[in-house]
């Protein structure tokens, strides 16, 4: 049975471009899709006069369809201002991939949305946010979706692993259902301050586990 991909998605699944980590990231981030469960994370090299993105690499947990579009969203990223890369959608990228079926939409997304996250991350760090909301506990709480649960690759919050979030003046705690010592307890609080202390209003992430 014919594969129902193009040729260039073909092409960029055998041969994807900008595959791996920047180890000494600007910025970065992992965005998980609610439709397969699939992950993709997402590093850049931003030059800080000009927000040019200098280099752009991705990883993929996930299929043919997003591996394609991890790699021409890449491409079209690189040497971009992140202005100019925020406007790159999915649609651009299907269409640059000579379409994908249409069931495969949100592999797309997935990888739009993941460059979107680290270009996001970078604004928070560098303070380059326009609209500064106040941090809410929704909003720690849609963060908490977005790390994983590496015993079952879901997130946190799906596998009800979150007892507890409290955030005032600025100090957010946050309690986690596993004991202290429990061997991905050091991963998961890294990989929750890196989603949470970005806030520009947060200035304090305290990580709690109790199990
Ligand atoms: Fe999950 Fe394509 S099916 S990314």
């Amino acid at each position: 049975m014919p594969l129902p991909y193009s040729d260039i998605v073909m092409e960029h699944f055998r041969n994807p471009r900008n595959v791996g980590r920047i180890e000494d990231a600007d910025a970065k981030a992992v965005e998980g899709s609610p439709a397969c469960g699939d992950m993709v994370a997402v590093y850049l090299k931003v030059d800080e006069a000009t927000h040019r993105i200098e280099d752009v690499k991705f990883e993929s947990y996930g299929c043919a369809s997003n591996i394609a579009t991890g790699s021409i969203i890449t491409e079209l990223a690189k040497g971009k201002t992140l202005e100019e890369a925020k406007q790159i959608t999915w649609q651009q990228a299907s269409e640059a991939l000579g379409g994908l079926p249409p069931i495969k939409a949100h592999c797309s997304v997935l990888a739009v949305d993941g460059l979107r996250a680290a270009i996001q991350n970078y604004e928070e760090k560098h303070g380059l946010i326009k609209e500064r909301v106040p941090t809410t506990e929704e909003e720690i709480r849609r963060r908490l979706k977005h790390v994983m649960n590496p015993m079952v690759g879901l997130d946190l919050v799906r596998t009800k692993l979150v007892r507890e979030i409290r955030l005032e003046n600025g100090q957010v705690r946050i309690v986690i259902d596993l004991p202290p010592d429990h061997q991905f307890a050091s991963n998961i609080r890294e990989e929750i301050r890196e989603k949470i202390e970005p806030l520009w209003d947060v200035e304090s992430v305290e990580v709690e586990f109790t199990g």
